[in-house]
């Protein structure tokens, strides 16, 4: 297994010195050396897409410039997420390319997956492809992303490799393409809510008494949530499985915490009460110096625990609605 870079770093290296390895994210300072690459690398095979691979000279500039957009979620067509391009450099020279996802949607999840990646067929095995997707699983943590899913051709056997160098899983082969998982967050504990978290929320919610699902709690309403507010809506993981959530945003005055539930066998050990204290640590970071939430008046064990950590309830106001068609 080579999936070290301070190993990989010892062992390799032209006439004994080791190899400077960068993973860079795609800039509009990338010079012409990246554009030889994808030429070389060609329109992609084995499932990468190299879109790019027949760019001209004068081109270049607009390609990296739509690249740099897609990562920011700028211009997105239809059923695309952000993605960002990174480079791996090895002393100096690029050698291959990887693609990484922000979140997954339906599509992804059934083809595509968080993630691809190839070298060029110049500077294949000699272990670049272990060490780039290893660099690209740093980044995916740093964005949060729970667990990353990676396909690859059921005969792409050097992919396959790579993948397994790095902790993959297979989950399962559906027409000869291979779903791996690699996990990258911790088993127990708290941390950010991500995207890819929202089934496992719903069915957390659905199995939560006093918790209500509303019409606002589609894939797309959360995804909209959590991309406005980050950095503010947590959840914790007991046992591998999300185990209580809270959700909370602000509207640059007041925040609003939404669905903080936690599973009734995890109740009673202060995992509630540690997921608000985060959501109104992190408002306070954001400027925010008050917060609401709003609880059925027929949910007793809900109120219990909001007058339990110090929060007031408000006789002096009362909620009014209206859905905007
Ligand atoms: C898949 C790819 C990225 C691998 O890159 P690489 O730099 O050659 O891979 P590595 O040198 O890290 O080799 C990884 C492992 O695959 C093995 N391997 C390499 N080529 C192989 C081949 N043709 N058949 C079997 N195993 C092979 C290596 O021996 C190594 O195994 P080890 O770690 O057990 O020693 C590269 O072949 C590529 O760019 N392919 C085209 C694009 C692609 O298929 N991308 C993946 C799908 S998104």
């Amino acid at each position: 297994m080579r999936n070290d870079l301070n190993e990989f770093l010892l062992q390799t290296g032209s006439q004994g010195w080791p190899a400077r390895i960068e993973l860079r994210e795609c800039s509009t300072r990338d010079g012409y050396d990246i554009l030889d690459m994808l030429h070389e690398i060609g329109p992609g095979e084995n499932g990468f897409q190299n879109s790019a691979y027949n760019t001209k000279t004068e081109d270049f500039k607009d390609q990296l410039s739509r690249w740099i957009d897609m990562s920011r979620g700028i211009g997105l067509k239809p059923g695309y997420v952000p993605e960002t391009i990174y480079w791996l450099f090895v002393d100096g020279r690029p050698v291959g390319m990887a693609k990484l996802r922000k979140y997954l949607n339906d599509k992804l999840r059934s083809l595509g997956g968080h993630t691809g990646y190839c070298i060029r067929p110049s500077e294949r095995g000699k272990g670049y492809g272990t060490l780039l997707f290893g660099e690209v699983l740093k980044k995916a943590a740093e964005i949060n992303i729970p667990r990353v899913l990676v396909m690859c051709r059921e005969d792409n056997a050097a992919s396959r490799r790579v993948i397994e160098n790095n902790r993959g899983v297979l989950q399962k082969i559906v027409d000869g393409i291979c779903h791996y998982w690699v996990r990258l967050d911790k088993d127990t504990g708290m941390r950010e809510i991500h995207p890819d978290d929202y089934a496992e929320m719903v069915e957390l919610w659905k199995n939560t008494p006093g918790v209500g699902i509303s019409e606002t709690d589609t894939e797309s309403d959360i995804l909209k949530f959590l991309l406005r507010n980050p950095g503010l809506s947590w959840c914790y993981k007991a046992g591998g499985r999300i185990v209580g959530t809270s959700l909370c945003g602000h509207d640059g005055r007041r925040g609003y915490i939404y669905h903080t539930a936690v599973l009734p066998e995890y109740r009673g050990r202060g995992i509630g009460a540690m997921l608000v204290q985060k959501n109104l640590q992190q408002l306070k970071l954001a400027g925010i110096g008050k917060c609401h939430l709003f609880v059925f008046a027929d949910n007793r064990p809900g109120q219990d625990f909001w007058c339990a950590t110090g929060w007031t309830r408000r006789g002096d106001i009362c909620v009014y609605s209206q859905s905007i068609d």
